[in-house]
């Protein structure tokens, strides 16, 4: 369970990160307006925030400047809004359904969809780009984003799934999926807070990326284990899709027991690897709990 100072904080990251992300979309008045309207629509009041969560808590730890977090909590959240819309499109999951609300290609268009996507990613990158960090920072900060969402990172991984319906994957080659097309984010997101605040020594790099790749990982474990348990309604996305459309996941290959006690284990691992950080990552020693906890 989770605790009421827990929840409070969470919900104030929350309600800040859904102003700055208006603030940091283009209106829904300038031109072209349906793109706007749309990039707006797929960002927008929706979504647990899991990525600006993380950013915020490895902030934390380092005293971060909450302006700064603000753009590196905005710009991974822009990437993985995008990476939804484009996700859900007929060329790869063909949802219809995400966050309670029809996909984007269904409120709108196909190509809107895809036009979305794009402007998302630039967007993330004005972004990251601007603001009041040192130069340095910034450009370490657009590089940890974009390595992240690229071929090596989110992009890649979204590739691999798409080849890999109807397959059956090793334990390897899924865990390797599973790290590039959620845990690439998810780890960038950790990052992004921690480089806001400091400059990490080795230590502190490994032990982060540690934790980042546990809760990487334990994420898309549960995602697979909820689209197999959960329904529609509480998910806000289709539920029994992975099965449905012959995707590889840890619930088709491990079985739903063994996929639980797997992310039970990357949250042990998780806590363990947050150890050297003492009280101070509190915040992302709940975050882990709630990742794997989580209904939806
Ligand atoms: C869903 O991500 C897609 C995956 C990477 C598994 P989230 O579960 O974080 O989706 P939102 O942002 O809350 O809608
Ligand atoms: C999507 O994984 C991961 C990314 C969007 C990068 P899924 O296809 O499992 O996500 P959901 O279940 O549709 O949210
Ligand atoms: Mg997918
Ligand atoms: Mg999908
Ligand atoms: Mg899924």
């Amino acid at each position: 369970m989770t605790s009421p100072s827990f929840e409070h904080w969470m919900k104030q990251v929350q309600a800040d990160m859904e102003v700055a992300l208006a603030h940091f979309l283009p209106e829904a008045a300038r031109l072209p307006q349906r793109l706007h309207a749309a990039m707006r629509y797929a960002t927008l009041d929706g979504g647990k925030r899991v990525r600006p969560l993380l950013v915020f808590a490895a902030g934390a730890i380092f005293d971060a400047p909450a302006a700064t977090l603000a753009r590196a909590g905005a710009a991974v959240e822009m990437i993985h809004a995008y990476s939804l819309v484009h996700d859900d499109m007929p060329c790869m999951d063909d949802d219809a359904l995400r966050r309670g609300k029809p996909t984007v290609h269904v409120e709108f268009d196909e190509a809107t969809a895809l036009l979305v996507g794009d402007a998302l990613q630039a967007q993330a990158f004005i972004v990251l780009s601007g603001g009041e960090a040192s130069p340095d920072t910034r450009l370490a900060m657009v590089n940890v984003l974009a390595q992240a969402s690229g071929s090596l990172g989110m992009c890649g991984g979204q590739a691999i799934d798409l080849a890999s319906v109807g397959l059956q994957l090793s334990i390897e080659q899924l865990e390797h999926m599973h790290h590039l097309k959620t845990g690439a984010l998810l780890r960038a997101a950790v990052l992004l807070g921690a480089m806001a605040g400091a400059t990490l020594d080795d230590e502190q790099t490994l032990a982060l990326h540690a934790y980042a790749q546990a809760i990487g990982l334990a994420f898309q474990v549960v995602d697979d284990v909820l689209d197999a348990t959960a329904d529609s309604a509480t998910l806000g996305k289709t539920a029994g899709k992975d099965a449905a459309d012959n995707k590889p996941t840890y619930v088709s290959i491990l079985g739903l027991d063994a996929s639980r006690a797997l992310a039970d284990q990357l949250c042990r691992d998780a806590h363990h690897a947050l150890l050297p950080f003492g009280d101070k990552a509190q915040r992302l020693r709940e975050l882990a709990d709630l990742i794997v906890q989580r209904k939806a």
